[in-house]
């Protein structure tokens, strides 16, 4: 199978967890599975927490059903959720073949378990597998200001091979909106793996492309 950029499509691994910024995570959900990119998708506890918080979204009983209606999207796209103590799923193997993994919004605590190589949940395991088979792992960090255990976390992880980095919207493309900033930030994430985007109005880009796109929670 072929997706529009000519590359396989393998699955996509994201791990929301309970860092503040839910919505950049529900974003890039929302564009991976609208344009048909199967996701594995894995959600700690504490970033459902903070979606009652921020979204006042309750993820209780059929979680995945309650994601893709908050999302607006069909049940047939292709979505896999992981409970995490199932050390036996697919993510949790190397042989398993996925395009890589991004950890949107990163909380400190993952940080750290990532950084020390810890495995107490399937985000940790996913994550430990994606850098040992050289697959690409991003976190996008959200909190401030840092301390030196978290910076020495983040550059134990970089040295390690994952891309690191924190949620942090630019502002030359002139965002009006919330949304403009959270869709920078998703679709500089996005950029990393290669998936074509128009999330955003690029530098020395004449004009934003138009994007008809649903927006999370509206
Ligand atoms: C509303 C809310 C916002 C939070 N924001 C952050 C944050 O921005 N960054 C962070 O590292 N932790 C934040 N936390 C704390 C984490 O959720 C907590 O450390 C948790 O243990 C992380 O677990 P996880 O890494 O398994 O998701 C927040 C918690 C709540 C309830």
């Amino acid at each position: 199978m072929e997706n529009e950029n000519g590359k396989s499509k393998l699955p996509f691994v994201v791990a929301i967890t309970g860092a503040s910024g839910a919505i950049y995570g529900l974003r890039l959900l929302q564009f991976l599975l609208s344009s048909g990119q199967p996701v594995d998708l894995l959600l700690s506890k504490a970033a459902q927490r903070v979606m009652k918080e921020e979204h006042d979204l309750i993820l209780e009983g059929d979680v995945e059903s309650l994601l893709l209606s908050y999302l607006k999207l069909p049940k047939a796209v292709p979505l896999k959720l992981h409970p995490l103590n199932d050390y036996g799923a697919s993510v949790a193997s190397g042989s398993y073949r996925t395009r890589g993994m991004v950890v949107l919004p990163c909380s400190l605590g993952t940080l750290g378990a990532l950084a020390a190589g810890l495995t107490e949940n399937l985000i940790h395991r996913a994550a430990a597998v994606t850098l040992k088979e050289r697959r690409k792992l991003m976190i996008v960090v959200r909190e401030m200001p840092f301390g030196h255990i978290q910076l020495k976390n983040m550059l134990a992880l970089s040295e390690a091979g994952a891309i690191v980095s924190c949620a942090s919207p630019g502002f030359y493309h002139r965002p009006e909106t919330v949304q403009d900033q959270v869709d920078f930030v998703v679709g500089r994430v996005l950029d990393q793996f290669d998936f074509d985007n128009q999330l955003f109005k690029r530098w020395k880009e004449d004009s934003r492309p138009i994007v008809q796109e649903k927006k999370v929670g509206q």
